[in-house]
């Protein structure tokens, strides 16, 4: 649902047209006194204000956020929407918190209406996060992908998601078999596939609780689905990795698992990453498939530091993800602050445009829709954040400090931002933080 009447933002316009650490400041243009004009769901002009709302329709609203940052919507890679309950579960790390916590969760999502309680939440509290677009694992039930494609689609939103596909060492509420995987799934393709602005993923959930059957099955769905994403955990956890050894002895590798099935590939978000070896590092740059880190997620389960100055040399691409339930925010912002700190323990640094690329362009890049979202750009898809740097008593006093340099107020934003430094998010030109779906 687009808002036909066209609206202006007024503010600080920061959008990337490249990489920072590869085009330097160019890769990020600013406009000081800007304005964003949008109209159906797009971005029809952007640029100096005066000029650019002089080329508005009468009529048109005006949202004044002058002298506040205005970027490209937050684009989450990675991110569990029946977990919402699961979030801060105590004192284990993967495979026991999915025994214990997960599963048991997950389970009550097979009734469609608890479902759809949990895909409202998630959707408003993705919006008060200024989180756009989301790459979205459900349940292994086909009522919690229809609960959430379907509120996705009445909000207009970009959204990626797919039903999860286990059939062995999960409690039997949550199991499919190899035929059922593969038939809901087409199904629900079928049903949803580019619908609105959604589109699927086919969702193995990870080779512990697929068999070779069913990892076969996810395969197939991928060579019949033109397009379509494919989303997996991978290497997130030394106990993870010694029980796929076993139940797999004929494979190289956690990912020569995957591989054996044709599931790497540009449209292939591994999610962690973590303790990859040399030839799964190889294996991901041929393929062009994505690493996805979560480093909030990976702190809290201690699973371990994703190490991106290796992945990145090598080639591989990498976005960034907040694996809520794993994950402890929701916050793109938080979550580059937990990356930061990540990055800093294996000696790496991470200037605050870079990440704040990442979260927009990058991570388009990485799910392949950069000529629809992560930037503003006319005729892109109107889908725009904007950052306060003062938004609580401590970010102002600290920006007090700050002369004028935009560097230093974005790293303020991502070390001290969460929602209350949203101040507003808009999904296909309509505002929505707060506001009713
Ligand atoms: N591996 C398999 N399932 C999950 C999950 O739900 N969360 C995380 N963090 N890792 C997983
Ligand atoms: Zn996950």
């Amino acid at each position: 649902m687009s808002d036909p009447r066209a609206r202006i933002i007024r503010g600080r316009i920061l959008s990337f047209v490249g990489a920072p650490r590869l085009a330097g400041p160019r890769a990020m243009p600013v406009v000081e006194d800007g304005a964003v004009l949008m109209e159906n769901g797009r971005i029809a002009a952007v640029g100096e204000a005066a000029a650019t709302i002089a080329k508005a329709p009468a009529g048109a609203a005006v949202d004044d956020h002058a002298g506040k940052l205005v970027t490209a919507g937050f684009i989450d890679t990675h991110i569990h929407y029946p977990q919402t309950r699961v979030i801060a579960s105590y004192g284990a790390q993967l495979l026991e918190w999915l025994q214990k916590y997960t599963f048991v969760e997950e389970q009550r999502l097979r009734d469609r209406g608890h479902a759809e309680v949990v895909a409202r939440f998630f959707l408003d509290e993705l919006f008060r996060q200024g989180t756009t677009t989301a790459m979205v694992y459900c349940t292994v039930h086909p009522e919690s992908v229809d609960a959430f494609f379907e509120e996705a689609l009445k909000r207009g939103a970009r959204m990626i998601a797919g039903k999860v596909m286990m059939d062995r060492n999960a409690p039997p509420g949550l199991m499919d078999d190899p035929r059922r995987g593969y038939d809901e799934s087409k199904a629900l393709i079928a049903r949803w596939r580019g619908r609105g602005r959604l589109d699927y993923a086919v969702t193995p959930r990870f080779a512990v609780t697929s068999s070779e059957a069913q990892l076969e099955a996810a395969g197939a769905l991928l060579r019949e689905t033109p397009g379509a994403y494919m989303q997996t955990h991978l290497d997130e956890n030394v106990a993870e990795i010694a029980f796929v050894k076993q139940q797999f002895p004929w494979a190289a590798s956690y990912l020569a698992v995957y591989e054996r099935y044709g599931l790497l590939g540009r449209r292939s978000v591994f999610g962690h990453c973590i303790h990859l070896e040399r030839s799964e590092v190889a294996a991901m740059a041929a393929s062009g498939s994505v690493a996805a880190f979560c480093p909030t997620s990976n702190l809290f389960l201690g699973s371990g530091l994703f190490d991106m100055k290796r992945l990145d040399e090598n080639g591989v691409r990498i976005s960034l993800a907040t694996d809520v339930g794993g994950g402890t925010s929701y916050s793109m912002l938080q979550t580059a602050n937990e990356a930061y700190k990540v990055l800093q323990m294996g000696g790496q640094s991470w200037p605050a445009v870079q990440a704040f690329y990442q979260m927009t362009l990058g991570n388009a890049r990485a799910l392949g829709l950069e000529d629809r979202i992560g930037s503003i750009r006319e005729g892109l898809e109107a889908d725009i954040v904007v950052l306060d740097a003062r938004a609580t008593p401590a970010m102002a006093h600290r920006m007090d400090s700050v002369a004028g340099d935009l560097a230093e107020e974005l790293f303020i934003l991502m070390m001290m931002g969460d929602d209350r430094a949203v101040r507003q998010t808009y999904v296909a030109g309509r505002p929505v933080k707060d506001a009713p779906a």
